[in-house]
């Protein structure tokens, strides 16, 4: 999803770091993309395999939400960190894994969504709308929903094509869709605030990691 973030910088790290991409980083990326398979898919399997054990403590649907949720935050994240860390350690071909690991994140929040449909509003669309209209909270985690799926949809290499330059306009607001998420899960803990700060001040840290960028993105923005 996330591949063309900083595409020119990409290509910079692919071409100057990663020199001669040969069988040896097809391999890596590879090996890189079957621990992201399994990494993603054991620990939901394990997940629901437990809720329909009837083994996830007193409230099983809070906890499938707080884990999809938690889930696809953690991916988002670890999303943001692989352009830094390609060029820290000179491997170019890190990048090759973006586009999964956004595509994770994506089915995470996914099923984070499905999970509050059937089972906070038992599928009834006026709740829902309603829900999504009078708790910030929902509104904020709709809107990212939204910015997300449009990420996902958007990263088949037809499309990237098809759109041109307005793909990477699109896919920068990545950075937005983050700062959307820690504010989400702030407004949705009632007590416990220690996790979404630990979590507001991570999305800040990659933030400021690309503060060129974004200066640009911003100055582009009101010329
Ligand atoms: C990109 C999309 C989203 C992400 C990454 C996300 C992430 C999160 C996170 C990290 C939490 C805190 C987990 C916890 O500590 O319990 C959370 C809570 C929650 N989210 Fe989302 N969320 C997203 C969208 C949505 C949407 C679209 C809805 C519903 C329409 C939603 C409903 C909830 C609910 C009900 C909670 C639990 C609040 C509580 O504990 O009472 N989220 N979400």
């Amino acid at each position: 999803m996330s591949e063309g973030i900083h595409s020119q910088s990409l290509i910079f790290v692919g071409r100057d770091l990663s020199p001669g991409f040969n069988m040896n980083s097809s391999s890596k990326v590879l090996i890189l993309k079957i621990i992201i398979h399994l990494g993603a898919l054991l620990p939901v399997i394990n997940l629901y395999f437990l809720a329909f054990a009837d083994q996830l403590g007193a409230d099983p649907v809070e906890a499938v939400i707080h884990f999809t949720g938690i889930g696809s935050l953690n991916i988002l994240l670890l999303t943001l960190c692989v352009s830094p860390l390609a060029k820290f350690l000179k491997q170019g071909y890190l990048l090759q894994t973006r586009r999964l690991l956004g595509l994770y994140a994506f089915t995470y929040a996914l099923l984070h969504l499905l999970n509050f449909l059937a089972f906070e509003v038992q599928f009834d669309g006026m709740l829902f709308i309603s829900e999504v209209i009078d708790r910030p909270y929902i509104t904020v985690g709709m809107l990212a929903f939204i910015l997300l799926s449009a990420l996902a949809i958007t990263s088949l290499n037809r499309l990237k094509r098809k759109m041109g330059k307005s793909w990477q306009h699109l896919h920068n607001s990545i950075y937005l869709l983050v700062l959307l998420v820690t504010v989400h899960f702030y407004w949705s803990v009632k007590s416990e605030l220690i996790a979404p700060l630990f979590y507001f001040l991570l999305a800040i840290i990659l933030l400021a990691v690309r503060h060129k960028k974004l200066k640009r993105l911003i100055q582009s923005m009101f010329a």
